[in-house]
């Protein structure tokens, strides 16, 4: 981090080099769990843990019930039920989770206001898919299609992968950055029969990973598992081991969970990530998995002790 006390900063900082790459200069970067903006002011550090307070309330069991039943509702096309639901989808906070973005916040508070609305327009423009002429369809369903969107990809198609990661990320809390290397990702897009894209895994190519270590979760309800999960530090081994393949995102629409399109996008990357070969479970990483990558992950995988790398946070592994 580069302090400059000087008042007057009318001309441009002299950029810094570490070898031949210049040091890329941020609005605000994610320091030992702690968001740091360019002028040093929290709103931007609290806002994001406003949002993963937000994020783990949302996942609560009650609240996926809940989430289950606006799902079912709006599928049935029921406006009355969607109106009801989204009263009753009130918790012991005053929050509410919007049953089109599926952000759970204040209504009563304006700053959460104005963040919800902004994420909500973001993800209505992101998620919506008119359909291209060349798709590279890799799996139909009965609810959907997973496409493939390569880097050499049209124009457009590369615009819509970049507005649905910025929307990922938002969602995320993760800070906005452009994707590292873009000329090697593969997206791989879960569109639903109703032409919108709620599913997302960016993959990348690597050349290591570092396997988690940690008790496996406890015996006991799904709940139970699942707050343990959302409360525990983990850490990994500092062993480097060979992998293939880097989940830098895995996202699926928050309404759209535990129906598998997860684990589809994922049987679709590890048969098309390298052309003729059939990727292993243990040669796929995780990019610094979130609770709910790491409970999705340890079913997946079939152990809590997968491969992770890219964790830049510093605060989840020791
Ligand atoms: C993680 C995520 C991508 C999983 O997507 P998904 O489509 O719901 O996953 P699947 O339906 O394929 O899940 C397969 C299994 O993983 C486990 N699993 C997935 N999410 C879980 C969760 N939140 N809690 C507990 N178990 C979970 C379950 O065993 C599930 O099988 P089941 O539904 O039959 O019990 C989704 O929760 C998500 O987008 N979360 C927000 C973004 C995020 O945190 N991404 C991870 C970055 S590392
Ligand atoms: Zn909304």
């Amino acid at each position: 981090m580069i302090i400059d006390p000087r008042k007057r900063r009318k001309e441009q900082h002299t950029p810094v080099y570490i070898g031949e790459t210049e040091v890329e200069r941020v609005k605000t970067f994610k320091f030992l769990g702690i968001y740091v903006s360019e002028v040093l002011i929290w709103s931007h550090n609290t806002q994001q843990l406003l949002r993963r307070s937000q994020q783990r309330l949302s996942s609560s069991g009650s609240d996926t019930e809940l989430r289950n039943e606006v799902t079912n509702n709006l599928r049935a096309g029921s406006l009355e039920g969607e109106q009801k639901n989204s009263d009753n989808n009130q918790n012991a906070f005053g929050a509410t989770t919007c049953n089109v973005c599926g952000m759970l916040y204040s209504p009563s508070t304006t700053e959460d206001e104005t963040q919800h609305l902004l994420f909500h327009n973001q993800f209505i423009s992101a998620v919506r898919y008119v359909g291209w002429k060349k798709e590279r369809i890799l799996g139909e369903y009965p609810d959907g299609k997973i496409i493939l969107v390569l880097p050499d990809d049209p124009k457009y198609a590369l615009k819509k992968v970049e507005e649905i990661r910025e929307m990922v990320d938002n969602d995320l809390g993760f800070q906005q950055v452009e994707t590292k290397v873009p000329s090697q990702t593969k997206t791989f897009l879960f569109i639903s029969n109703d032409k919108k894209v709620t599913g997302c895994l960016i993959a990348e190519h690597i050349q290591e990973g570092y396997r988690v270590i940690e008790e496996p979760l406890p015996e006991g309800s799904e709940r139970e598992k699942v707050m343990f999960e959302r409360q525990r530090a983990w850490c990994c081994s500092t062993v480097p081991e060979p992998a293939v393949c880097g989940i830098s995102r895995i996202w699926v629409f928050n309404m759209m969970r535990r129906r598998g399109i997860a684990s589809r996008m994922i049987e679709c990357l590890r048969n098309n990530f390298i052309y003729g070969s059939h990727l292993s479970k243990d040669e796929i990483a995780f990019s610094d998995p979130t609770p709910d990558g790491k409970l999705f992950a340890t079913h997946y995988c079939g152990t809590s002790q997968f491969l992770v790398y890219n964790f830049i946070s510093g605060t989840r592994l020791t």
